[in-house]
């Protein structure tokens, strides 16, 4: 097993070993490269895992130039790219799936530029089957992550793409980096 492998109906998964808090940003910041208008980006992960983080670096390869506030206390903040809008959803502090759908969210999420969702599971019967999965593991300053991403077979593509990027390739497995046990 090298980490990388086919799922059900055609989903892919890539896990990463995320070194610090620099390489989260530019792990999002390469994977906002493969977004596209509609996509739907569901994070997972304990408070003070790195979503944030990870969707700061999706601004930024978005061209954002705004900076990204972690949006807990008003669960959407909007960041209009030159290329695609980004929707920034943190259901946290969400009381009720009638208050996810009270937002807007169905006119938003799977139709309008891209839609980053923070702790997913709180709304996930709410959300499209067909979107990207982000899982982050690990918390603490300075401290490794592993960093799970699931969905469609573009994810095969931008594998191939991040074996010719250096960097990126000391976060994948079979890196003498990447150091997961039991994603060798
Ligand atoms: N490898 C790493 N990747 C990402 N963040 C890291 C890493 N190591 C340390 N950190 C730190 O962990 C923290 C992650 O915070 P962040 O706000 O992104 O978490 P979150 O998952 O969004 O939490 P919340 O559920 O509260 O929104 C930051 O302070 C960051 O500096
Ligand atoms: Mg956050």
């Amino acid at each position: 097993m090298n980490g990388w492998q086919r799922q059900a109906a055609g989903q892919e998964q890539l896990v990463f070993r995320i070194p610090d808090e620099s390489a989260m940003r530019q792990l999002g910041a390469r994977f906002a490269a493969w977004l596209r208008e509609g996509d739907v980006v569901a994070l997972y992960g304990s408070l003070g895992a790195g979503k944030t983080v990870f969707v700061r670096g999706v601004a930024q390869g978005l061209g954002v130039e705004q900076p990204v506030r972690s949006p807990t206390f008003t669960l959407l903040h909007i960041y209009p790219g030159p290329r695609l809008t980004m929707y920034h959803f943190d259901a946290y502090r969400l009381q009720s799936l009638a208050e996810w759908y009270a937002l807007g969210t169905e006119e938003v999420v799977g139709n309008r530029g891209v839609s980053l969702i923070e702790w997913a599971e709180r709304v996930e019967s709410a959300l499209p089957q067909d979107r990207f999965n982000v899982k982050v593991e690990g918390v603490g300053e300075a401290s490794p992550r592993r960093v799970q991403i699931t969905g469609e077979q573009r994810l095969a593509q931008w594998r191939v793409q991040l074996q010719d990027d250096p960097q990126a390739r000391a976060w994948l497995p079979g890196s003498p980096d990447h150091g997961f046990p039991g994603h060798e």
